[in-house]
């Protein structure tokens, strides 16, 4: 059994999130309350063969800390290597991803595949394990399909090669994310290992990720689907889970400035034209809920410039002071 294991402030971890958990995200993640935020899922082959788009994928800015990043590949060899590369940006934990359920990938066998390769799946555990110093966290989902739940031999299987956490999401890769993930797999999982466990899905409130260290033991929860346009949602859990009081969400006010925040973070990272037109999905998150958005929605569909954003975000404020 590894011994080494992080030493996080906190028990609310920010998700892997393909293509959204960038660097600008998880320092939000992490500014506002995650103990650590993984990162979007990054190639091994990529990072191997040296493909530029993959490598920025590694960017870490200041303060950005403690990040894992997360990996997929199916190659023992190469998983060696690029978990030397992903360790040299001096993060502080790599995941490997067992989880993905995306046909493109499962095809690779890789991700999801990877729970009905135990040997495969093994060596490249072994591997990680063997290349770095830090720890590894190893996430993966309850089986293939319901004939193949191989959680526990997993979970197992990768304790015993030196993992350090396991991440847990309880559905299998057939379910994609349909109906409810089974937290009673957590427990079994937890009651299975003598590692740390996260446990990850379908945690939309504090409340809820209460619940599941109750119900189920698990150390650490996840937080996925819930912190897209809501990064502060991980103060509120953390909150939560050291007093037992929800502070609520914050004043709409707040939740502005911390969008324009994020935005300035996406234009450090890919320049004002290109963040902007990441930024519209992420806006179209923030705003989810919000009295009357449909009106300034092919606003924000729109944008092209970070005062474009700040344009519609504070017209919509003062429109809503005016009627209020
Ligand atoms: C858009 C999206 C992208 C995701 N990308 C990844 C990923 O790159 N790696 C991974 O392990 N899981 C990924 N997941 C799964 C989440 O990390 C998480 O396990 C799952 O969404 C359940 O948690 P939630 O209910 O809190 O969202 C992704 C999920 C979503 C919705």
């Amino acid at each position: 059994m590894s011994d080494k294991k992080l030493s996080l402030n906190g028990k609310v971890v920010s998700a892997p999130l393909a293509n959204i958990a960038g660097s600008a995200y998880r320092a939000m993640a992490l500014r506002y309350g995650a103990a650590i935020a993984y990162s979007e899922m990054i190639s091994v082959d990529g990072l191997v063969r040296g493909n530029r788009r993959t490598l920025d994928m590694l960017r870490l800015r200041e303060g950005e800390k403690p990040v894992c990043f997360q990996i997929f590949g199916h190659d023992p060899k190469m998983i060696y290597d690029a978990a030397r590369i992903v360790a040299g940006t001096g993060c502080d934990m790599i995941d490997i991803n067992f989880g993905c359920p995306a046909k493109k990938v499962v095809r690779n066998l890789s991700g999801a595949a990877l729970m009905n390769d135990l040997e495969l799946a093994e060596k490249l555990i072994t591997a990680v394990v063997t290349a770095v110093d830090i720890p590894v966290s190893v996430k993966f989902r309850s089986g293939w399909n319901r004939e193949s739940m191989s959680f526990i031999e997993f979970g197992k299987m990768a304790e015993a090669c030196g993992a350090s956490y396991l991440v847990l999401h309880p559905r299998t890769r057939a379910s994609g994310f349909k109906g409810k993930s089974d937290w009673s797999k957590l427990k079994l999982l937890k009651e299975s290992v003598g590692i740390d466990v996260i446990g990850s899905g379908d945690i939309s409130t504090p409340e809820e990720a209460g619940r599941m260290i109750d119900e189920t033991g698990c150390d650490y929860v996840m937080i996925g689907r819930a912190a897209m346009g809501a990064p502060w949602i991980f103060q509120r859990i953390d909150h939560y889970l050291r007093t037992g009081d929800d502070p609520g969400e914050p004043p709409l006010d707040q939740k502005i400035e911390i969008m324009l925040e994020f935005c300035r973070l996406m234009i450090d990272d890919f320049g004002e034209r290109a963040a902007c037109l990441k930024l519209r999905k992420h806006l179209a998150w923030f705003t989810r809920g919000w009295h009357n958005v449909t009106r300034i929605r092919p606003l924000m569909f729109s944008v092209e410039n970070y005062r474009d954003i700040e344009k519609i975000l504070y017209n919509y404020l003062n429109d809503l002071e005016k009627v209020a």
